[in-house]
């Protein structure tokens, strides 16, 4: 069987190789230069891989104001997260449409070049309301894009230098690499989990309901920038190797991470997630309660509402739905409401609060809300964190 098809139909490829990179290189340490943070970096780097196919570079102004204001790109094609480059006002002085810039980080390495289509302003707060339906500095996606310089600059890249990471190397796959190895694996149907927390048994029971219809689990950790609160990149990763090796079959399930920042967008990021795992050749996808959320700023079941209001062909990815899940004692199983009649009393819910407690106290939460391999890699995780 032939995979499924990346969005926009092409898995775009922008990483020099050989002599075109040496020649950009040479070329590069000429140009004007852009300072671009980890974020940034992250971006441009899953443009490169294709993991945001169609995109080839960071937005235009054609391409912004649409996803911003239609959730489409300027050609129609469904996307809803803006993938921009915001330049200091004064740098961006210095630069013109129709030139190329070097890409550079920090640490003074130059990690692609672009070919400047445009310098554009942007209302950050109007981006702020339609994108995370809300302009409240407290909302962790608001407050990073708020930080930014409100001028914009578009253009294709081409990346000559990949981000390295420190830990997991082997768990880091581009598009290509995951579509090739589910094809050997002889995978027709795959389904894509996005998670930014550890996986405990509410997760587990929706990821082994969606493997009972699908070929394979593809187990997609976003790894890239999460706000200070949430669980450390290496210490998930202990969990989920833990969890893999003790209760999932070897052969029907794969980790490999997404190095993506977490924008905390809710339904706007579940068609992104979608979206992107499509381009990593997931055939579905798997969305929850309240789906990339924070706080209470989307209802439990948005993103599902959002994702059902496009046709089924233009998302190309299944998108498989799943009710709040919870362990009954009464039926002594894990269910959500569509499978238990009992009343809310028989079902354990812990608060995540209350979660992050116990195991600060390196008290194992019961093992109906986690697995104990898990439990006790999140105790030591916690014990390694600076307080405070
Ligand atoms: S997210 O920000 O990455 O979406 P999380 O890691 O908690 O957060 O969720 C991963 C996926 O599991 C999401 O699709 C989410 O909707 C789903 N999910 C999390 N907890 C539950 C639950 N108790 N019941 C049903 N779905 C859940």
């Amino acid at each position: 069987m032939m995979s499924i098809q990346p969005h926009g139909g092409e898995l775009v490829n922008r990483i020099a190789a050989g002599g075109e990179r040496d020649a950009l290189l040479t070329e590069a340490s000429k140009l004007k230069s852009i300072t671009v943070n980890a974020w940034t970096i992250s971006d441009l780097d899953l443009i490169g891989v294709g993991a945001f196919s169609p995109l080839t570079g960071f937005m235009n102004k054609a391409d912004y104001t649409s996803v911003v204001d239609s959730m489409r790109l300027a050609n129609g094609l469904v996307w809803s997260i803006p993938i921009t480059l915001a330049v200091e006002p004064n740098k961006a002085a210095e630069l013109n449409a129709g030139e190329r810039a070097a890409l550079v980080g920090e640490d003074g390495v130059i990690y692609a070049v672009i070919d400047i289509e445009d310098i554009y302003t942007v209302d950050q707060k109007h981006e702020a309301v339609r994108v995370f339906k809300t302009d409240e500095l407290e909302h962790p996606g608001v407050a990073k894009l708020m930080e930014r310089s409100s001028t914009y600059v578009g253009g294709a890249i081409t990346v000559v230098n990949r981000p390295q990471p420190e830990k997991f190397q082997e768990f880091y796959f581009d598009p290509s690499e995951t579509r090739r190895l589910f094809a050997e694996k002889g995978w027709n149907t795959i389904v894509g989990f996005q998670t930014r927390n550890p996986v405990h048994r509410a997760h587990e029971y929706i990821q082994k309901c969606a493997m009972e219809i699908v070929d394979a689990l593809f187990l997609n950790p976003l790894v890239g920038e999460t706000k200070s609160d949430d669980v450390p990149a290496d210490v998930r990763m202990k969990s989920y190797l833990a969890l893999l090796e003790n209760y999932y079959p070897q052969d029907r399930a794969f980790l490999g991470v997404f190095p993506a920042a977490m924008r905390y967008a809710g339904p706007r990021e579940a068609i992104f997630h979608a979206m992107v795992r499509k381009n990593y050749g997931c055939t579905h996808f798997i969305v929850g309660r309240d789906h990339a959320g924070v706080g209470d700023y989307y209802g439990t079941y948005e993103a599902q509402e959002l994702l059902k209001s496009f046709a089924p062909e233009e998302l190309g990815i299944t998108p498989l739905y799943f009710e709040h899940s919870f362990f009954c004692t009464k039926c002594g199983n894990m269910a959500s409401s569509k499978t238990c009649p009992h009343d809310k009393a028989d079902h354990l819910t812990l608060s995540g609060t209350k979660v992050r407690a116990l195991l600060r106290d390196g008290v194992c939460p019961p093992p109906e809300f986690s697995r104990p391999e898990v439990a006790k890699i999140l105790i030591e995780g916690m014990s390694e964190q600076p307080v405070g």
